[in-house]
């Protein structure tokens, strides 16, 4: 690919610090590797055996809190730091007329980073190649902010509010925030065909599959206009299930599958972590309609209390708010189990994400 006009080299093919550098800091997938946070302490990710809590940490304030949920912690930041600085490296500021400073805001500085999480936590799990998937929870991550700034459009879910800032057609205008959602899916494809051979080809082009068929059609962009297509309409349980399952599912499980194929492993461990992704991205749009309802703007970072002014058919609205949670607490169990079933041995940090996507208070 050759330099974009007015620019040195493009955006995805710069390296962001650490790019090519796994992220366990001993080789191969010791369980008991060494994962370094941003203040430089090296925490044992995994160093109780399966999902046991072997021992535990007494604060100051006399509270106990297992290690494992420390070490997750720790992971977590970690990941988190390095997301967000292959993400800054990635998404350029100087494209023309200010639409890179806009996909910046978009992008930088806020969320979870859940689907580059997921992606780098399967790849260690199958013993994948971190640089990949690397670029594939990024690219994740572009679908994901891309989605969000149409989402918040007034088309749309016309909302004012996105993680502690204003949203993208609030601060640069309707039709550059259009733009920063094209841009940003192009760009997301970009970052898994690299011309540094960081992503094999057979490969990059199985992530752009896998990534193509969850932000399409029959999955985000699909399941988008399915809840555009419901205001107001009282959907049963499987129609919402099945809205869910594409709004937000998709994109979820694509995010386990496309870290997973940067590894190898059966088929039966595929099928499984699929089931997991699947019953995780469930989840999580569950209980994104119970925080909805439960939490308050300034810890959600967008603005609450949206999905019944809007009339949207939601798991709160269909059954209420215990009901939801507990619904969401038993798809996440299925999860758990599949992850059992997968036959994989490396997958604390998988089980510990879907505790997180319960228990999450944003
Ligand atoms: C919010 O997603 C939109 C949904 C798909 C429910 P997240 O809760 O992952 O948002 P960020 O990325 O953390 O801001
Ligand atoms: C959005 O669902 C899912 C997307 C694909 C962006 P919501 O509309 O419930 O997400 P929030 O609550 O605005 O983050
Ligand atoms: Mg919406
Ligand atoms: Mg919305
Ligand atoms: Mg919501």
């Amino acid at each position: 690919m050759s330099a974009a006009p007015g620019r040195s080299q493009a955006s995805s093919h710069r390296s962001p610090p650490g790019e090519g550098t796994p992220v366990s800091a001993a080789p191969g997938r010791s369980q008991a590797s060494s994962h370094r946070s941003p203040q430089g302490e090296g925490t044992p990710v995994s160093a109780a055996p399966g999902r046991s809590q072997a021992s535990s940490h007494r604060s100051p304030q006399g509270e106990v809190t297992p290690t494992s949920v420390i070490d997750f912690s720790s992971w977590r930041a970690a990941q988190q730091a390095h997301i967000e600085q292959a993400l800054a490296v990635w998404v350029a500021a100087d494209a023309p007329a200010g639409l890179g400073e806009a996909m910046r805001y978009a992008v930088l500085d806020g969320g979870k980073r859940l689907r580059p999480l997921l992606a780098l936590a399967a790849c260690e799990a199958v013993g994948g190649q971190q640089p990949a998937a690397l670029r594939a929870g990024c690219a994740l991550e572009l679908i994901h902010a891309y989605s969000l700034v149409h989402d918040d459009m007034p088309c749309m879910d016309n909302d004012v509010l996105r993680r502690g800032k204003p949203t993208v057609h609030v601060q640069f205008g309707e039709a550059q925030a259009l733009l920063v959602g094209d841009a940003l899916q192009a760009l997301a494809f970009e970052l898994l065909v690299p011309e540094d051979g960081t992503v094999a080809p057979a490969l990059a082009a199985t992530l752009c599959r896998q990534l193509a068929q969850a932000a399409g059609a029959f999955g985000m962009a699909g399941g988008q206009a399915v809840d555009l297509a419901s205001v107001g309409v009282a959907l049963d349980q499987p129609a919402l299930e099945a809205m869910h399952r594409l709004k937000t599912g998709a994109l979820l499980q694509a995010s386990v599958l496309m870290g997973a194929s940067t590894g190898s492993l059966s088929a039966s461990a595929r099928q499984q972590l699929g089931v997991y992704g699947a019953c995780l991205g469930l989840a999580f749009q569950v209980v994104d309609d119970v925080l909805d309802v439960t939490a308050d703007s300034a810890t959600l970072g967008k603005t609450a209390g949206k999905d019944a002014a809007a009339d949207k058919p939601t798991f709160v609205a269909l059954m209420g708010l215990d009901a939801a949670q507990a619904y969401a607490d038993r798809v996440l169990e299925q999860a758990h189990e599949a992850l059992r079933r997968s036959g994989l041995t490396h997958t604390n940090i998988l089980h510990a994400l879907a505790d997180w996507v319960g228990r999450r208070a944003s």
